[in-house]
């Protein structure tokens, strides 16, 4: 074996060159990586005991892209298309022998390679349009020309990860081989190529999908249309789709120059900036300064939940999809029998889960009607309605009757968890798992730490959350911990605009314009006016009164906010804006005319004032964990980064400067948090902190 350098080595394994790779966490193209590889083909090709080449990696993956830390950054060492054509260009057969995923430039150096092999749980993707890219290393050329331009399209536009089964039967992968057995698989699969005297096959040359491409512009136009809505606002899908548009149209050397023009549009712009901070952000989240990737968890094989309504239901069906029994404990039968029918429902209805696998997850559930029957859990999560008294007798009688060293969880979306954990003589075990309605859908876990929670519990809430496929960032204890608390700053903004003569509907364009799926009004109507709402108490006093004592109680009767025709399709509604006119006057003031401009800035800048206060009172670690939490939970689009994110580029100092003006106006409310305030003075952003 010879050390090419510090990240590889390269060593003949009979008649086979074999380089491997082997640098941590992900093997992602360093120049350390990309000098390596260079140096291991020409060692390889100066070999004459090698008849062919093997590209493996060690570690838990094949090369998972380029270095994304590198981005931005002076070009150091061998140019990765250097390295490419090296490959490609290679007068022995070069195999890609594949485990783990090999993503983005991973995957482009494989597509290099004349021929792949990849062990059965192996992936294969292109998942730059998620950090607002496309594929730069040829991909956008080479994928379309060996799986064709559909395949090519949803791979490049999604950023799915294909398993190694579905990549055999579109051609992207030559042969899979034995798990665990991929090195001597590989060379076997070289060999053979050299025995057989099969071509030097480059992936650059094939034309026989793009001739069945070109000429059809409307493959295109109907792909373009068919996914209008998930592209919304994004600039990445279209120009990946343009890149393939390029591979069918251009020769592949022009291709390729279209590609690189249109990479380097998109890595400059602010989309992709956001879009790479974000996967930065996303993973920072799992990291907490005071309790350390070492501290001890506690083993979380059987969960209770208290309730089993929609909440808790879909809670439940986290842990039941990843093998954990679940006992979900109700106060009445049919309520119960409600319940775990309405889990078997959204199993029947999914795609995704075959019907032996619904009974596999089925299998994993029990109704109680007995608290007594969480004795034995190792995590109780309370999902019942929001009352004080109700959870903190919950909690005293699971104090009663859970074993030692259980989590006490409760799913509360904003009441006080010290005071929740004060009902128990076990506060340590007491925390916050705050899941998002529909709980089996939803990315976001807001993981609340209550004054007493001990490292152990929070180590292990964060460690599960990430097993059931969850984003989970940690927050402190404050009403409407991190997401409701700035929700609430723009909630409060909206039903104020109103109140002086902008419309519903105007507050919802300029949202969803700026990129939100839904403006608060149109949210308002799908989940129900009348949410909190008592007839009996109703006294026409707010505007809401008004509108559901005529019985606009959202879509659910036709008219909320809006009108709705029979296909639910929204209108403004001139009765609305009667009202809303009519309860102006009726406070003395005038409608006044509100630019779109000023709407955004009054629904924007207090919710970034607000997670200014919650830096401030350390309810957050740091601004990347709002910015997690507002995307993944809210809707915030990813290609604007986040509250925070969007704060810092705006320019705190203009942020700042709205803010006061707002006071001035309309007083207290928006006084400028004291860390804005020091942030603008020093010339700083949220991320300096
Ligand atoms: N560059 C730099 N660092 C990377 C990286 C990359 N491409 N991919 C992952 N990392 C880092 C992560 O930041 C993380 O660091 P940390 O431990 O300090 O937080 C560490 O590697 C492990 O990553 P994960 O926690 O995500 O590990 P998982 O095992 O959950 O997932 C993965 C592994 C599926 C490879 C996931 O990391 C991933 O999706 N990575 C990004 C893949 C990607 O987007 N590739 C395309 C890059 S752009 C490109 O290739 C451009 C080209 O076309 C020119």
């Amino acid at each position: 074996m010879t050390a090419i350098n510090q990240v590889t080595d390269y060593a003949l394994v009979g008649d086979v060159g074999v380089i491997t790779l082997n640098s941590p966490p992900v093997n992602a193209l360093s120049a350390p990586v990309r000098d390596g590889l260079a140096g291991g083909v020409a060692a390889a090709l100066a070999d004459p005991g090698a008849k062919a080449v093997v590209i493996i990696c060690e570690g838990r993956t094949f090369i998972a892209g380029a270095d994304i830390t590198e981005f931005g950054g002076p070009q150091k060492g061998a140019s990765l298309f250097d390295v490419q054509e090296a490959i490609e260009g290679a007068s022995k057969p070069v195999v890609a022998a594949i485990h783990g995923t090999a993503l983005g430039g991973g995957l482009e150096v494989a597509l290099c390679c004349h021929y792949r092999v990849a062990v059965p749980s192996a992936r294969c993707g292109l998942p730059e349009v998620n950090l607002g890219l496309l594929p730069g290393a040829g991909g956008t050329q080479r994928l379309p020309r060996i799986v064709g331009v559909e395949k090519a399209l949803d791979m490049m536009t999604s950023g799915q990860h294909v398993p190694a089964k579905e990549c055999l039967a579109m051609g992207l992968v030559d042969e899979i081989v034995d798990e665990g057995k991929l090195r001597e698989g590989a060379a076997a699969f070289a060999s053979r190529i050299v025995a057989e005297g099969r071509p030097l096959r480059k992936v650059r040359d094939l034309d026989e999908k793009m001739a069945a491409a070109r000429g059809r512009p409307e493959i295109f136009e109907n792909f373009r249309k068919a996914n209008a809505r998930r592209f919304r606002g994004f600039l990445a899908p279209e120009y990946n789709i343009r890149c393939v548009e390029a591979a069918v149209n251009q020769p592949f050397e022009e291709g390729l120059k279209t590609e690189r023009k249109m990479f380097g549009e998109l890595i400059a712009g602010s989309q992709s900036a956001a879009q790479r901070y974000a996967f930065f952000a996303e993973r920072q989240a799992a990291k907490i300064p005071d309790v350390p990737d070492d501290t001890p968890t506690i083993a979380v094989n059987k969960v209770g939940i208290i309730g089993g309504g929609t909440m808790g239901g879909g809670i439940a069906m986290n842990f039941m999809n990843v093998g954990i029994p679940v006992t979900i404990v109700e106060v009445k039968q049919d309520a119960l029998d409600r319940g775990i029918a309405t889990i078997r429902r959204n199993y029947e209805r999914s795609r995704t889960a075959k019907p032996e696998e619904t009974e596999a997850r089925m299998s994993r559930l029990t109704g109680s009607l007995d608290l007594a029957s969480l004795a034995d859990c190792d995590l109780v999560i309370e999902a019942v309605f929001e009352r004080m008294d109700v959870k903190k007798d919950i909690f005293a009688r699971l104090d009663a009757i859970c074993k030692p060293g259980a989590i006490l969880a409760t799913n509360t979306s904003g009441l006080n968890i010290d005071e929740i954990a004060s009902a128990t003589k076990r506060p340590e075990a007491v925390i916050g798992l705050h899941f998002f309605s529909p709980a089996n859908v939803m990315k976001l876990l807001e993981v609340v730490r209550a004054d007493h929670t001990s490292k152990e519990v929070i180590a292990t809430s964060m460690k599960l959350a990430r097993k059931i496929g969850k984003i989970a960032v940690l927050v402190g204890v404050c009403p409407g911990f991190v997401g409701n608390r700035i929700l609430g700053a723009r909630q409060r903004e909206a039903n104020k605009l109103i109140m002086e003569g902008a419309m519903p509907w105007d507050v919802d364009r300029v949202l969803y314009d700026f990129g939100f799926p839904m403006g608060p009004f149109a949210m308002s109507d799908l989940a129900g006016l009348d949410i909190g709402w008592v007839k009996e108490r109703s006294k026409g006093e707010t505007i809401r009164d008004v509108l559901c004592e005529m019985d606009r109680r959202g879509q659910k009767t036709g008219a909320g906010w809006y009108d709705y025709d029979e296909n639910r399709v929204a209108k403004p509604s001139p009765v609305t804006e009667k009202i809303l006119h009519d309860f102006i006057v009726k406070s003395g003031a005038n409608p006044r005319k509100i630019s779109d401009e000023e709407i955004l800035e009054r629904c924007i800048y207090p919710m970034i004032n607000e997670g200014a206060k919650i830096l401030e009172e350390k309810k957050a670690i740091r601004a990347s964990d709002i910015d997690v939490v507002w995307e993944n939970g809210y809707g915030w689009p990813v290609y604007r980064g986040g509250p925070m994110w969007y704060g810092d580029h705006v320019g705190l100092p203009k942020v700042l400067e709205k803010m006061k003006a707002f006071e001035a106006q309309m007083g207290e409310t928006y006084k400028p948090a004291a860390l804005l305030e020091k942030l603008a003075a020093e010339g700083k952003r949220f991320a300096d902190l």
